[in-house]
């Protein structure tokens, strides 16, 4: 994710350039900055923070007509100064913003640097200006287009020249951009919300098609043949907020949505989980620290070690930093899991954990949050911003990091056949798949939502690894729909519970494929002699998942109940999104 912004007309462009940046800030917000055509030159300003700050600290006096700006989500360097957009080649004649991963850039990188090109940042997006300033002969478009066939990854670039100051370049593979058309004036952005309180009018850039914007023109090529293309223009009707969401309801419904992109990015870091458990194998003690949604992590974590012979603790922070913490030494590693990096109880136990000299690794999705800063090494789950107060999509990062950190240790240790990982591996890249024909089923599971919508309390049970995904649907509820439920290994369920069940109360029964089967099914049938509604989440259950690997169920199985969860509270008329009492990052105590 990052948002980008492009105008050329006859007002004041880094004016404009700042608001659109702030519709866009959903997209990214760890850094901002805008580049703007002044007096023959371009001129760049950004920094690391939020929009409004920047744009408070920066002088925008200046009259432009044209303009490109970004706000920024981290993925290649850390947020700053230096890495923010935009990015200029070595004589500040071209100027670009870029959302998206490049994925080759650092062969490119090592042969712009043999050629005597001089990087300011550790970006993958600083190749791009280099590379049209490597191509240019008199011609910015031809520059461009070469430029830009030479990337692979995604990306979408905004780009301008300073002897060009009459028009703007863009290009699009896998991530979003529009053009907004204006009278006298046009807009572009990565999103439509950007560009809605000034026009409706808007065109949608394909795959591998670029564009040339003037104020007065809108010129959409074919990036391969350069054929020019008729583009429809489209009138849109949202509001801004229905923008924001891209069409879902709410930001929990699109998160719940993104959970696919959200394992796939996550699988990408498995250099970065070998490397790690590489380090992990030389140490005794192994302990898992978290809060919320990312504690479950933590626990799926701890007994897929058990699986293959490692121990491990998981323990939440507000705990660990009081108690664990005393028995830590130097034999010790700390694995910390944070969605935000910016919760106190977690970043509280790493802080107590390194004075006692353990080892620190955080599984963290925003880039360069205060845990990334604290932590001996990082692992990231590229989730891209989770809006909703409620974790969805970034659990499953982290289950899809955490899984990748424990088969590679296990591996380590020799633990685990070689064979037995390939397969587990293979089965983990068809996950999104899976995950998709689980949300495909959509209308089964709102359906079910309306006829438990009116319960007062809801039980979740699950055993070993599937025992955190009865916590985590039970914590859902209990978050977005204010109901009291109840989450159990399913074999305590005889020693207290069981008191609790009457007729109708449901029983939501995660049960995998796995050689616990039958003996889930004893529990149920102690649920269902109680009258109780059960519902079976499995292959051949009530809630359907695809068939998987019984290690890799926790990140399918909690899918169907992350949507039950988003379809009891809208049922109930709630708003999922901004739950009562509650704050995406608690950062006090
Ligand atoms: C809050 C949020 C939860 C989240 C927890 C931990 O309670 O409402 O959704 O799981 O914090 O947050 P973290 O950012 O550390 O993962």
């Amino acid at each position: 994710m990052c948002g980008i912004a492009g105008y050329i007309g006859e007002r004041n462009a880094p004016e404009i350039l700042f608001d659109m940046l702030k519709r866009l800030e959903y997209r990214g917000y760890d850094s901002a900055g805008v580049a703007y055509f002044a007096h023959g030159r371009i001129l760049v300003s950004k920094d690391r923070g939020k929009v409004n700050d920047i744009r408070k600290n920066l002088n925008l006096g200046r009259e432009s007509k044209l303009g490109i700006a970004h706000t920024r989500w981290a993925t290649h360097g850390e947020p700053s100064r230096e890495n923010s957009h935009p990015h200029s080649d070595c004589n500040s004649q071209f100027t670009i913003a870029h959302n998206g991963i490049i994925e080759n850039y650092k062969e490119l990188r090592e042969g712009l640097i043999e050629r005597k090109h001089r990087f300011l940042s550790e970006t993958d997006t600083e190749v791009i200006p280099h590379l049209i300033e490597e191509f240019y002969s008199g011609n910015f478009e031809s520059a461009f287009v070469k430029a830009v066939k030479k990337l692979r990854g995604s990306f979408a670039i905004v780009a301008i020249s300073k002897s060009n100051p009459d028009m703007i370049l863009l290009a699009r593979k896998e991530s979003p951009l529009i053009i907004g058309l204006g009278d006298g004036e046009n807009f572009i952005a990565s999103d439509t919300p950007a560009v809605l309180p000034e026009t409706r009018r808007i065109i949608i850039l394909d795959d591998l098609e670029y564009g040339i914007v003037k104020k007065n023109s809108v010129t959409i090529k074919d990036l391969e043949t350069g054929d020019e293309i008729k583009k429809e223009i489209r009138e849109i009707e949202w509001d801004i907020e229905e923008a924001e969401k891209e069409g879902y309801e709410h930001f929990m419904l699109k998160e719940i949505f993104e959970e696919p992109n959200a394992v796939r990015n996550a699988l990408n870091g498995i250099n970065k989980t070998e490397e790690i458990a590489g380090k992990l194998k030389n140490f005794n003690r192994i302990y898992f620290v978290a809060c919320g949604t990312a504690s479950y992590a933590a626990l799926v974590a701890k007994y897929l070690l058990e699986r293959f012979g490692i121990p491990s603790e998981a323990i939440v922070g507000s705990e660990f930093r009081y108690s664990t913490v005393n028995s830590l030494g130097s034999d010790c590693a700390v694995i910390a899991i944070s969605q935000s990096g910016e919760t106190a109880d977690t970043i509280a136990s790493v802080k107590e954990a390194r004075k006692k000299l353990a080892y620190v690794t955080s599984v963290v999705n925003v880039v360069g949050s205060s845990l990334t800063r604290i932590s001996d090494d990082v692992i990231y789950t590229y989730s891209g911003p989770e809006i909703a107060v409620a974790s969805t999509k970034a659990y499953l990062g982290q289950l899809v990091s955490l899984t990748l950190l424990c088969l590679s240790l296990a591996r380590e240790k020799g633990n685990i056949n070689e064979q037995y990982m390939n397969e587990i591996l293979d089965d983990l890249h068809k996950i999104p798949d899976k995950i998709r024909q689980v949300l495909d089923n959509e209308g089964e599971i709102k359906k079910l939502a309306e006829k438990l919508k009116d319960k007062k309390i809801f039980f979740y049970i699950g055993r070993r690894l599937n025992y955190p995904t009865a916590l985590e649907g039970a914590l859902k509820i209990k978050e977005i729909s204010y109901v009291h439920a109840e989450a159990y290994p399913a074999g305590e369920l005889k020693h207290g519970p069981l008191a609790l069940l009457e007729e109708g109360v449901p029983v939501i029964a995660i049960s995998p494929n796995d050689d616990l089967k039958e003996k889930m099914e004893s529990n149920v049938q102690e649920a269902r002699a109680r009258n109780a509604t059960i519902i079976m989440v499995g292959e051949d259950g009530d809630l359907r998942v695809p068939v998987c690997d019984p290690l890799l169920s926790p990140i399918l199985y909690i899918v169907p109940l992350h949507l039950l969860a988003y379809y009891i509270s809208t049922a109930k008329g709630l708003d999922p999104d901004k739950p009562r009492n509650l704050a995406k990052s608690v950062t006090v105590e």
